[in-house]
């Protein structure tokens, strides 16, 4: 077989399977949504936990049936006419052209239906960017790859903040509360997302986006960054955690809470020492202070280009880390909370993590080898474009007894 024969094999192969392909495509995409639809995905938009998602989904859902009805008589009429005047070599038909009741009859059914979703979709964005209501601000803040909030000081759904307060991953707002988000980023743009609770909003540097939130009942509303943001996108995830008014106090007051340093000669003493060698130039634990009593301060800004890395003052009343990509608890305690009816989740959601849900394997891994969990731009000898600093967080080279030290130290941040 010389080449030119090799060539024209391949060719008909490649043809007869290009040929398979949208049949396959076709089974693949029927059979993913029907999984969808069977499954209990915890972001599905179809499943509104909230008035905003609600109106959301009051529009969606007329305008994917109507859509759906026009596809398939598209698609049926394409399907049939490419079957019915396939070209088997018979004569070319009557050549005509111009046909202006159709012409006219076409353009305008399109303009009927797009009227008659455009007036229903004007009305819910304007409904949706209501923020009149709104009893308490919380700034969002992305960055490559995680999501601070911080909380304004003032009322808060019926609850007193008296003092900022600091966290991410898990953004926790009381239930049956008009929330005001106010949406930035601090390097590129990020976009976000509780499909439940709410549609997206871009997360733009030098820009504050509004998005109001709202969730009906008590429990944990999963999502994630939707704007392309860099190699771990797709591991820039967050939660929104609603809790009913005297959780969230509960909750408020814990967070506000004043330091306690771990007793003295305890592994966690020396934990803490460690944090202090090896994570706060980074990372703010609120409170803490060196042997003479002055407090340790981070200082992100040198080290990190986005110029903040995550407060863990209170790490472990979160149920995930880096970027709440990874699990602190285990499969077991996080399928309880997550399907949880709204009277139990507060309770079990406060708990924070129990050592009978730890799971430490997750925060070890981390410890010993960030960028081998998460891809991120932390080669230290590669830092030129970014004037020396690094895009999350780098290798620390720590030892297993100091990653023990740190684990025990941690467990405490509660
Ligand atoms: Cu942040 Cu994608």
């Amino acid at each position: 077989m010389d080449r030119s024969e090799a060539t024209v094999t391949t060719l008909g192969e490649m043809s007869s399977t290009r040929r398979r392909w949208p049949l396959a495509a076709l089974a693949v995409s029927a059979g993913t949504f029907l999984a969808s639809c069977a499954s209990n995905a915890p972001q599905d938009y179809f499943d509104p936990a909230g008035p905003n998602a609600e109106k959301i989904d009051t529009l969606q859902r007329p305008v994917f049936y109507i859509a759906g009805v026009v596809a398939l008589i598209v698609i049926g009429a394409v399907g049939y006419i490419v079957f019915k005047f396939k070209d088997r070599g018979q004569d070319i038909p009557e050549q005509s052209h111009g046909n202006p009741k159709l012409e006219i009859a076409l353009t305008i059914l399109p303009a009927i239906i797009l009227a008659g979703i455009a007036v229903p979709t004007v009305v819910t964005v304007f409904d949706l960017n209501k923020q009149d209501d709104t009893e308490c601000i919380i700034n969002v803040t992305g960055q490559q790859w995680w999501w601070e909030y911080d909380y304004a000081t003032g009322e808060c759904g019926g609850v007193e903040i008296s003092q900022p307060i600091v966290t991410s991953g898990e953004l926790v707002i009381p239930a049956d509360t008009p929330v005001l988000l106010r949406v930035t980023s601090r390097d590129v743009i990020h976009s976000y997302w509780i499909p439940r609770l709410n549609g997206k909003r871009d997360a733009v540097p030098g820009r504050l986006h509004t998005l109001r939130m709202q969730a009906d009942e008590p429990g944990i509303y999963t999502g994630q960054c939707t704007e392309f943001c860099g190699l771990s996108h797709a591991r820039m995830r967050q939660a929104a955690v609603a809790l009913n008014q005297a959780d969230f106090q509960t909750w408020v007051d814990n967070q506000l809470e004043p330091y306690t340093a771990p007793e003295a000669g305890t592994l966690a003493a020396t934990g803490e020492q460690t944090f202090i060698a090896n994570c706060s130039k980074c990372h703010q634990v609120n409170g803490i202070a060196n042997a003479d009593g002055t407090p340790v301060l981070s200082d992100p800004d040198l080290y990190v280009v986005s110029g903040v890395a995550p407060n863990i003052t209170n790490l472990m009343t979160r149920t995930a880390i880096a970027g709440w990509t990874f699990d602190l608890i285990n499969e077991e305690c996080r399928d309880a909370l997550w399907t949880a009816s709204p009277d139990e989740f507060g309770a079990m959601y406060l708990a924070g993590v129990t050592p009978d849900c730890f799971d430490e394997a997750a925060l070890r891994d981390w410890l010993r080898n960030p960028p081998g969990m998460k891809p991120m731009y932390v080669d230290p000898n590669n830092l030129d474009s970014t004037g020396g600093k690094y895009r999350g967080m780098p290798m620390l080279n720590l030892n297993e007894n100091q990653i023990d030290e740190l684990v025990a130290y941690l467990l405490e941040r509660k």
